[in-house]
């Protein structure tokens, strides 16, 4: 393995033949075609169709880098060390270690994620939404044309309250852009009756979660619905496939709350095969602390992820103090 100190971001000015920008940082390449994203480094080269390297780029970014491992696919990725970033290819990968072709960049987060962000407003062309499921967005395809940068800087909604109580976002409106989505007319829109003591209207709330899901615009984009200390819910609805493969550095639960999400279940650190998941509606799974994992939902479906955010969880489970397993049968 290859690795390189205070790694320098650089542009190049003028576009390539397909009008787009390239990219370096450290000793990582990144160009793109009509087809597909090109990334090299001293002792390799890498190629993903640019839908897929788009659907990933943006997620990295929209989330900070998110929780322990992000994964373009096996092969390239980023991990999180909360305050700087490894970027990396090969490095979770057994085949790419034992012929020692990974490479890794330590990267300050302010740095990369300027850079990633760049990336993917010059990349993504108009039409293209890379949080949309493929069947409501346009294509990532072609030369050069046009921008999107409303969508690709969309933040994640974070409630600011408890939803439901005076001051939430206001998500659950048609006339404000948040209709039901086609795949969940099914889903009923009536709200709970609540009756608080007279005092406590601001306080005591209650809200229809499949109704507010049901108006998501995007896949694959938990958002904090509530914060209880460290322990966050953050329900999401999918569609197709998780654009990651995320390597934990927690273990994380699962609540599938509507249809089904088939999960392929690998070791996170060699990319070895452990588990074919399939959560059906009402299911529960925990995934474990030592795994990395891809859902793929046939339909438009709804997952309440349950994170806990604590910044100590990663060094107890490294230093052996926290098990891997949340629940032992
Ligand atoms: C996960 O990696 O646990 C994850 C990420 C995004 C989702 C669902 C699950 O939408
Ligand atoms: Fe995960």
């Amino acid at each position: 393995m290859t690795t390189t100190k205070a790694p320098a971001a650089g542009r190049k000015d003028g576009p390539n033949e397909f009008g787009y920008r390239e990219f370096s940082l450290g000793e990582f390449r990144f160009s793109r075609d009509e087809y597909f994203a090109y990334v090299t480094w001293p002792t390799g080269r890498h190629v993903m169709s640019v839908d897929a390297f788009l659907r990933a780029l943006q997620r990295d970014v929209a989330w900070e880098f998110f929780y322990g491992i992000v994964n373009f696919d096996g092969v390239l990725g980023t991990v999180n060390h909360y305050g700087t970033v490894d970027l990396f290819a090969g490095r979770y990968n057994d085949a790419y270690r034992k012929a020692e072709l990974d490479h890794v960049e330590n990267i300050d987060t302010p740095v990369i994620r300027e850079l990633f962000a760049e990336m993917l407003d010059d990349w993504t062309n108009a039409g293209f939404d890379p949080f949309a499921s493929p069947q409501e967005t346009g294509s990532a395809f072609g030369n050069k044309h046009g921008q999107n940068t409303a969508a690709v800087t969309r933040h994640r909604v974070t409630a600011k309250r408890m939803v439901s109580l005076p001051g939430d976002e206001p998500l659950r409106d048609d006339a404000n852009g948040h209709p039901v989505n086609r795949m969940f007319a099914d889903v009923t829109q009536d709200e709970p009756e609540v009756y608080p003591e007279p005092g406590f209207e601001a306080e005591v709330g209650s809200f229809n979660l499949f109704s507010y899901l049901a108006r998501s615009q995007v896949t694959w984009n938990p958002s904090v619905v509530s914060v209880c200390r460290d322990s966050l819910y953050c329900p999401t609805t999918e569609e197709y496939i998780l654009p990651i493969i995320h390597g934990n550095d927690r273990a994380e639960w699962f609540v599938q709350l509507s249809d089904e999400i088939i999960w392929d279940v690998e070791d996170r650190d060699t990319g070895r095969k452990r588990a074919k998941v399939v959560m059906k509606a009402g299911d529960v799974a925990a995934m474990p602390s030592d795994i990395r994992h891809q859902g793929y939902s046939p339909k438009r479906s709804m997952l309440l992820v349950w994170e806990n955010a604590s910044l100590k969880i990663p060094q107890l489970i490294s230093s052996g103090q926290f098990p891997t397993q949340p629940v032992e049968f």
